[in-house]
């Protein structure tokens, strides 16, 4: 018995020694085979820390009760999610300095901690205080979901009055005054019981379902690599730029089913864009009739170049164009716009008052 166990043991001894040998060698071919990991995930410490801060952000306060302010106004949460100067910054002070009342809005800003914004407007409303923790985010990576759910959890912890959140970039222009996007989304129901009205809210977030690239988004991470979360049939697209409801920002910074499927590698950066597809799957998956399925933010996907969309630059800016960007074949017309290159501050500046703010 024990010589015919040792027989059988030795071959193994090389094979071992093959291995330590080989091994090197694996390390070193890896990379030279495999494709480079394209899309760098959101680190565990990174996770560790956006866990505690959504656990807090779920968890009812007693002492803010949305209730016990009845008095006061709802608010809207501007969540500024960039990684380049706020280029428009300047621009963004007159809309929010036409709000009758500062008690209307919230600022929240997440920048790459790599680049410091150029804010220095004085008593603007982009001040330091209005920064919240933020990492660096990376293209066509979960890591921008992250950083949405961070200004989504900064501001429900910030303000139980937040009632609307809307995600902008540093290239969004708005196509409104705050005031006239303020009533859109609350004039609709100011005869309602203030302490019911919240539950008639939606959000704004646009909902595809059909699309001649949705099986290729879906799959961009391994075939069927969503199952058994997110099947098929319930995988959605839409925009990045979303209107989220109070309601709907508490289920996006509760969920941790579909970040678990969505914040995994892309093996095809060409289809991944997990920020498109991400809010509105969970949305549609939670609650379908609570969305609008249109976003208020309008983008021109017309010739776009490398996944990016069209970008307006200095010479097309005109009241012409703001009056065409505006227009939408849904209830509310386009309260925002992108993409703008920095350049497009001058012109739109100019047209401020005449054009942008009045409306
Ligand atoms: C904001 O409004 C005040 C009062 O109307 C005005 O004095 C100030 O110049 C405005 N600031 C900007 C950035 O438009
Ligand atoms: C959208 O982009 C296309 C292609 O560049 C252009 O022809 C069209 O005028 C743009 N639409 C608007 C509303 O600017
Ligand atoms: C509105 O619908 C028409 C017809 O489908 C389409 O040609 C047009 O581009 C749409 N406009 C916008 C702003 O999406």
């Amino acid at each position: 018995m024990t010589s015919s166990l040792t027989t059988a043991n030795t071959p193994l001894i090389p094979i071992t020694i093959l291995i330590i040998l080989i091994l090197p060698g694996l390390f070193y071919l890896a990379p030279h085979i495999l494709p480079p990991p394209k899309s760098p995930p959101v680190t565990f410490p990174e996770e560790l820390q956006d866990l505690t801060l959504f656990r807090r952000a779920t968890t009812p306060d007693p002492r803010k009760s949305r209730l016990g302010s009845t008095n006061s106004k709802p608010k809207i949460a501007f969540l500024f999610l960039t990684n380049s100067d706020l280029h428009f910054a300047p621009l963004w002070e007159i809309f929010f300095n036409g709000s009758s009342s500062r008690s209307l809005f919230n600022v929240y800003v997440h920048a790459d901690p790599t680049v410091v914004p150029k804010v220095n407007i004085p008593g603007g409303v982009f001040t330091k205080d209005r920064f919240i923790a933020a990492k660096k985010t990376f293209r066509g990576t979960a890591t921008l979901i992250a950083a949405a759910r961070r200004l989504l959890a900064a501001a429900l912890l910030d303000d139980p009055l937040n009632e609307f959140f809307t995600l902008i970039s540093q290239q969004c222009i708005p196509l409104h005054s705050f005031g006239y996007f303020y009533n859109a989304l609350f004039e609709a129901d100011k005869h309602q019981v203030a302490e019911l009205r919240f539950l008639k809210y939606k959000s704004f977030i646009e909902i595809v379902s059909k699309d001649p690239y949705i099986l290729d988004r879906y799959n961009a991470r391994g075939e069927n690599a969503m199952l058994p979360e997110v099947t098929f049939e319930k995988f959605r697209m839409g925009s990045q730029f979303w209107t989220m409801t109070r309601r709907h920002a508490l289920v996006v910074v509760a969920d941790r089913k579909l970040w678990k499927k969505f914040r995994m590698h892309c093996l095809r950066p060409q289809s991944c864009y997990p920020e498109e597809h991400y809010f509105p799957t969970l949305l549609s998956m939670e609650d379908p009739d609570g969305c609008t399925s249109y976003t208020l933010t309008r983008v021109n996907w017309t010739d776009s170049v490398n996944g990016h969309p069209r970008t307006y630059y200095p010479n097309e800016v005109s009241p012409g164009l703001i009056h065409e960007l505006r227009r939408s074949n849904f209830t509310n017309s386009y309260m925002f716009a992108r993409k703008f290159s920095p350049d497009c501050l001058e012109p739109l500046m100019k047209m401020a008052y005449q054009v942008i703010f009045r409306d």
